[in-house]
């Protein structure tokens, strides 16, 4: 028998709720977005909406396994306190018969409006799909209707593969834009635009960008917006080759900046720049809030990487919002939103103004932490400097900045990543080494010189190995600051 939507939606709380008496909390994110039990990954539909923070997200509520997508929901006040909605979407009507794909959101003057793509399966062992792209919309912000107009676009242009999806859609003047993620015939990854007057009626506008060839076979959830008097185009390509430290993950999430004319729809930009350098950073979508910040979310997992929280009864994790600004030349940097300080519960100024040689430990007992630590390059004569966190030997999380080379290197590999645990990105720290770090049961983000590089990576300490050791190799190091805090658990 064919459930209602109503029907599902219940069905999928119900599972809930039975999944999570059944969480083992090891791993557990104290102050990240996770959903209550269950698969989560890209975020959805960010918006704000009467006042409030909205986050969606990709979502399997029967199993910790990707499957069939719902849209679970998330709202807060201020970026840092995050309470559990409904599950806002289900998959299994006409419209979206095997699954509510990833998309955006848009307060349509009072209506929230939710724009996801349909997926449905033609064969599902071959993992042949067909995808259309679909509106629902809510008064309250709490529960959606799918509109009746769906699907709203029903099938891509002509020339195009059937890769067709991750709507992000946008005011301009009177009209609302949306672009897609979509490949061409032959598989070149590109991003499509289309224009309409009322959210219900879609005209196709063209090619926004696509690649020359080298950047992969599909473009996934792209999203287009100004940044300080430039455009930037985020996107998620599939099938980029590694390039020495660059795209070491299966794919990766970056952006082409440049200049946009919405009357020829020309977007003339430069090469395309990876936004973050650890393992787990994917599938990033922002919004511009009231205080005209450009804040910027990611799924903080990789497909097919190892998650061994899928034992525990849940799997996968948002990256902590981060807002965007350009610098002089262009490049886009990530720092964590400020609201974030309001995490901090005890702060511990271990030491200032010191010189180290060697290792030096801060013992604590705390597993949620925010880190500041600084190095004076000019009067360090180590080779390296940097952290390992949660343990010792045995067991670490390493970041290491080589200052000769100025390169910063995570090493995750004793922290679950394995052969795989290395990361490398280049850093031209000048004088000195600022590194802002977010410690989480199971994640580190790493920011450097105020978003001049980030890393982002699960971690999957074993047990409960605690503290922060700094150190010098083969000289000394002058450290400016060292101080940490005791952050908040908000889930409980
Ligand atoms: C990106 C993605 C999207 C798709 C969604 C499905 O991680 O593959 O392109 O809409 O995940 O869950």
């Amino acid at each position: 028998m064919m459930l209602t939507t109503n029907n599902r939606l219940q069905q999928a709380e119900e599972a809930l709720q039975k999944a999570k008496e059944k969480l083992n909390e090891r791993y557990r994110l104290g102050y990240h977005i996770v959903a209550p039990a269950n698969w989560i990954n890209d975020p959805n539909g960010l918006v704000q909406f009467k006042g409030e923070y909205h986050v969606f997200y990709q979502h399997h509520p029967y199993d910790e396994n990707w499957g069939p997508m719902h849209w679970g929901h998330a709202k807060s006040k201020d970026l840092v306190h995050w309470e559990h909605l409904p599950v806002a979407l289900a998959p299994g009507d006409a419209c979206d018969k095997d699954g509510c794909f990833s998309g955006s959101a848009v307060d349509n003057d009072g209506e929230l409006t939710l724009i996801y793509t349909g997926h449905h399966y033609t064969d599902k062992e071959k993992d042949l799909f067909t995808q259309n792209q679909n509106i629902a919309v809510s008064q309250d912000g709490v529960t959606f209707e799918k509109a009746e107009e769906n699907p709203v676009i029903a099938e891509p242009p002509a020339d195009s593969a059937h890769h067709f999806r991750d709507p992000k859609v946008w005011k301009h003047g009177d009209s609302w834009y949306m672009i897609l993620g979509n490949a061409t015939k032959d598989e070149v990854g590109r991003v499509i635009l289309y224009r309409s007057a009322d959210l219900r009626k879609w005209e196709y506008i063209g090619v926004l960008a696509q690649s020359e060839g080298t950047l992969g076979y599909m473009w996934e959830c792209p999203d287009f917006f100004e940044l300080d008097g430039k455009h930037v185009l985020l996107i998620s390509p599939q099938g980029l080759e590694a390039e020495g430290d660059l795209y070491n993950n299966r794919f990766q999430t970056g952006y082409l900046i440049g200049e946009y004319d919405y009357e020829t729809n020309k977007f003339s930009h430069g090469e395309f720049i990876e936004m973050d350098n650890g393992h787990d950073f994917y599938a990033v979508q922002t919004l511009k809030d009231d205080k005209g910040r450009r804040i910027a979310i990611g799924w903080m997992d990789m497909w097919e990487s190892n998650m061994p929280t899928k034992e525990d009864g849940w799997c996968g994790a948002l990256t902590l919002p981060r807002e965007l600004t350009l610098d002089k030349r262009n490049k886009v940097l990530m720092n964590p939103v400020d609201e974030l300080t309001l995490l901090r519960e005890t702060e511990h100024k271990v030491f200032a103004n010191q010189s180290i040689s060697g290792n030096y430990l801060a013992k604590t007992n705390q597993d949620l932490i925010e880190l500041k630590v600084e190095f004076d390059l000019t009067k360090t004569t180590a080779q390296a400097v940097g952290f390992k966190i949660r343990g010792l030997d045995q067991e670490e999380t390493v970041l290491r900045y080589q200052v000769k080379d100025q390169k910063l290197v995570l090493d995750c590999t004793k922290h679950g990543k394995k052969e795989d645990g290395i990361r490398r990105t280049a850093l031209e720290a000048g004088d000195r080494l600022s590194l802002r770090v977010f410690i989480d049961r199971s994640s580190v983000e790493i920011f450097a010189n105020e978003g001049q590089a980030t890393m982002t990576s699960r971690i999957y300490p074993q047990h409960e190995r605690l503290g922060i050791e700094l150190f010098a190799e083969d000289g000394d190091a002058q450290v400016s600051e060292f101080t940490y805090w005791s952050l908040k658990d908000i889930w409980k």
